[in-house]
């Protein structure tokens, strides 16, 4: 039996910490965070975080191999195995602001760690981090003059939100470094048995520490890269009659490409491809790589590029002014099936709507809350209504901004009934059915394909196609 312990209790931390205590039975498994709120959602009804299927795991194992506490001290000097899943945004202040990792948070577990140990205890890097964070973290444990030895692993997670319980149970693959000594492997190998209980042992990968730590930001940045990718072709796709759809299919077919992550969307979002590529940028200008830095950083500048044309299309289709109309934002959370809302698209053009002064009504079926946190002061000139026919009643237009399967499902010929007329829908991921909506009466506006307009209203930026 090992005493496990997770310092950070959030979309991580808790869901990995859940499934290890359900996988692992006679492991001891225990979770903290300094934030008493959250501890005491874990240990309600009301669990802090939605993910589908978490419920079912945290009822399973809470009170028997699983505890949350705000006790980090007590349960730092009980434990055998730390992980650390602690928040590392993007550095908004001083050296670095915009662009490194945030590392207080960090820093601040890891001498807590070394103040309240009395033997040695293996340290596993969850969160995201740096490539050679690890040294520092182990400058920091091992420098405390108290003969306590600790090993450093990385373990980084690659779980997606939404789906965050099934890539823990059938993850593609669990990545542990460690260093190559005798101890380092011997940590490297406590780790590899925990997940050794439910993973296939060709899907737990090890490598030394460095790599381990990079390969996180790199998969990251493949990811966003490809989203950057398509969104890029969209814009092509929308100047030359091409859909984006048929080219993504027919790129995708190609083994080589494969066909996952090419949905052509108003951007991508979420706490971590922004964050993950900004430090990857910032590391390699550190190492005085230049023109790597420039190419990692343009898959940000394209997600940019993308919201910012999403809104455009919107105000020249609206005739170029969206003052005092009222428009349904459907899908606040960055993804389907979550409600974080952090670095969300949807939020961008809620922003950008509100300073054109629309009347903006936002509609989600989980994020809400959230997204009145994240919109702050800004929330004051929205109106949150949570069901989404209501949110469409009387508006000019619909903005689809996450793909919730709700949104696809509702009868838009009795909603386009409600709405002021021309009605407009802006499909930002391609979720609808567009003929259907056109023949319902919308003007439709899909990324990356022709706009579906009624006979005297244009497309976006005017004009006709230019001859080939
Ligand atoms: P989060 O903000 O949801 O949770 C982090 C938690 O750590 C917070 O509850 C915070 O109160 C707590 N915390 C901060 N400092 C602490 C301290 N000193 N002691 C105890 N608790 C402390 O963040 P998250 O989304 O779970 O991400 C955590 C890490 O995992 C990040 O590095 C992130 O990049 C990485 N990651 C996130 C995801 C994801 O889907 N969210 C996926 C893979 C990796
Ligand atoms: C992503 C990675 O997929 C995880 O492997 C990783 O662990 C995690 O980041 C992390 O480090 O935090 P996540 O951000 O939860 O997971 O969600 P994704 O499914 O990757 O989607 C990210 C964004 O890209 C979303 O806004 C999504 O809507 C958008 N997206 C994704 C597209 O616009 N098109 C696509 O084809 C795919």
């Amino acid at each position: 039996m090992a005493n496990i312990l997770c310092i950070g209790a959030g979309y991580v931390g808790g869901p990995t910490m859940a499934v290890i205590a359900q996988k692992c039975p006679e492991h001891r498994v225990v979770v903290v965070d300094i934030r008493p709120e959250r501890i005491a959602a874990w240990q309600s009804d009301q669990l802090p975080i939605y993910e589908p299927g978490l419920d079912e795991v945290v009822r399973a194992t809470r009170n028997k191999n699983l505890f949350f506490s705000t006790d980090v001290d007590r349960h730092v000097a009980e434990a055998d195995i730390i992980f650390v899943s602690v928040n590392t945004p993007t550095k908004s202040f001083g050296q670095g602001a915009g662009k490194a990792a945030d590392l207080q948070y960090w820093e601040q577990t890891a001498r807590h760690i070394r103040r309240c140990s009395l033997g040695h205890k293996i340290v596993v890097e969850k969160s995201t981090l740096p490539v050679r964070t690890a040294e520092a973290m182990e400058r920091i444990l091992n420098t405390a003059g108290n003969g306590h030895a600790f090993d450093v692993v990385s373990n980084p997670e690659f779980l997606a939100e939404g789906t965050a319980i099934r890539d823990m149970q059938a993850p593609d693959r669990v990545l542990i470094g460690a260093h190559d000594t005798p101890s380092g492997r011997r940590a490297m190998q406590a780790i590899v048995e925990i997940y050794a209980h439910w993973v296939p042992p060709e899907r737990i990968i090890t490598t030394n520490l460095w790599s381990a730590e990079l390969s996180k930001l790199v998969a990251n940045a493949f990811l966003a890269q490809r989203v950057s990718s398509i969104n890029a072709i969209s814009a092509l796709c929308e100047k030359t009659e091409a859909d984006v759809t048929e080219v993504a299919r027919a790129v995708g077919l190609d083994g080589r490409i494969g066909s996952r992550f090419l949905n052509a969307s108003v951007g991508f979002g979420g706490s971590c491809f922004k964050k993950d590529i900004k430090n990857l940028v910032y590391l390699c200008e550190y190492y005085g790589l230049v023109e790597v830095a420039e190419y990692w950083d343009q898959v940000v500048k394209m997600n940019e590029y993308q919201g910012r044309r999403f809104v455009s299309n919107m105000v020249s289709a609206m005739f170029n002014t969206l003052a005092g109309k009222r428009i349904a934002l459907f899908g606040a959370a960055y993804k389907a099936h979550t409600d974080d809302t952090r670095d969300s698209p949807a939020l961008g053009v809620c922003r950008a709507l509100v300073a054109e002064r629309a009347q903006v009504v936002l509609t989600d079926p989980r994020a809400l809350e959230n997204a009145r946190a994240s919109l702050g002061a800004l929330a004051e000139n929205v109106v949150f209504e949570p069901d989404p026919i209501a949110a469409a009643c009387g508006a000019h237009a619909i903005a689809i901004l996450t793909e919730w399967p709700c949104f696809a499902e509702l009868d838009y010929q009795a909603v386009y009934a409600t709405m002021a007329k021309p009605a407009f829908l802006f499909d930002g991921r391609n979720l609808l059915d567009h003929r259907s909506l056109h023949h319902a009466g919308f003007n439709v506006y899909p990324i990356g394909k022709p706009p579906l307009v009624h006979v005297g209203e244009r497309r976006p930026g005017g004009g006709s196609f230019p001859a080939p």
